[in-house]
């Protein structure tokens, strides 16, 4: 073979392999193949001594030249290709501004604990205090002081969770208007929010719900006093447009008895299935504290009368945010929570 011809396509060769070279390690296996020990290049340049003189010089001098030749087009590419890499290694150091933030979710406040938050303002802002009460209670605290002995019927209507002997969940709220008024003196105005149980579950009934109660005793506190600050509460928490009504009704408690209804917020008292066609929707009971339970708390029923009210939470938030199945409140699916 032509000894200066092959020289010509070594070199071509090796420059098309060096400038598709994608990255070092590609580069290096290239300087290997063609200026390495074994390499054909370097074969000849071994060899050269053996060919005749005027040959010798000629093949010599071009070997020379194509070692050099893709020698430096190995170390230029290497440059470009080390430049190249470190350039994505800064860009993958930098931040890209444009890009979309990570969405994470947040937590937020329950809707039956923003409810009741908002209910305890505005009694607050009538200048009741909040007060806390055992949901593990005594029979006496439950129904007894309350005035439900024993074997009152009206026991019955509360379906109890028993856990003892003497102990029970407590069925109600009112279980606070003892305690409370057994460690003070009026004039006092309580409101106790808390947790409740009842051994029923349907779509409007859950074996764990929400109360808060409410009592006010002083000397001269009449059913006028109920009805101003039950009606001002309806109009803050409802809107002032709505209409309330009290209805007598019956509470061992209390003497007199009545349940407060508000204009149905479903249908504004034309009448739908919320209301069932009444246009009312009953929201609370309340009276004036019977004088046997203020007997029970050491109270002087001569001198003084009290109001209390009792209402649910959770019938409150439904009413407010038109929800009908009071077992979202405690699935905790966040597709239900995130809406609030
Ligand atoms: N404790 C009653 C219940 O759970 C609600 C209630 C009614 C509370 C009348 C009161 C009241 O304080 O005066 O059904």
């Amino acid at each position: 073979m032509n000894d200066t011809e092959s020289l010509e396509s070594l070199r071509n060769e090796a420059l098309a392999a060096i400038g598709a070279a994608v990255d070092l390690k590609e580069l290096e296996a290239a300087r290997v193949k063609y200026l390495g020990r074994k390499s054909a290049l370097l074969a000849v340049l071994r060899e050269v001594g053996q060919l005749e003189p005027e040959k010798r010089a000629v093949v010599g001098k071009r070997a020379n030249e194509v070692k050099k030749d893709v020698g430096d087009a190995l170390d230029h590419r290497e440059g470009d290709l080390a430049a190249r890499a470190r350039e994505a290694a800064s860009l993958a150091d930098t931040f890209d501004l444009t890009l979309p933030g990570e969405r994470f979710r947040t937590g937020h406040v329950h809707p039956l604990a923003s409810t009741a938050e908002e209910i305890v303002q505005i009694f607050r802002s009538m200048g009741f205090e909040v007060a806390d009460g055992p949901e593990i209670e005594t029979e006496y605290h439950n129904f007894e002081a309350l005035n439900m002995p024993a074997f009152h019927p009206a026991r019955d209507m509360q379906d109890t969770f028993f856990v003892g002997d003497d102990l029970l969940l407590r069925t109600h709220t009112s279980n606070v208007q003892i305690r409370a008024m057994k460690t003070r003196k009026p004039p006092l105005s309580v409101l106790a929010p808390g947790r409740v149980y009842r051994r029923d579950s349907d779509i409007t009934h859950s074996p764990m719900f929400h109360q808060i109660e409410g009592f006010m005793v002083d000397e001269r506190i009449t059913l006028g006093h109920l009805k101003s600050v039950l009606s001002s509460f309806v109009r803050a928490i409802f809107g002032k447009a709505r209409k309330v009504r009290f209805r007598p009704s019956y509470f061992p408690f209390v003497e007199p008895g009545a349940e407060m209804d508000v204009e149905c917020v479903m249908c504004d008292g034309k009448g739908c299935r919320v209301c069932k066609s009444s246009g009312w929707l009953e929201i609370l009971g309340a009276g004036m504290i019977h004088p046997k339970v203020l007997a029970h708390v050491g109270y002087d029923s001569e001198k003084y009368t009290g109001f209390a009210f009792g209402m649910g939470i959770e019938r409150v938030a439904m009413l407010r945010h038109r929800i009908s199945d009071i077992r979202l409140f405690f699935e905790n699916d966040v597709r239900f929570l995130e809406q609030f």
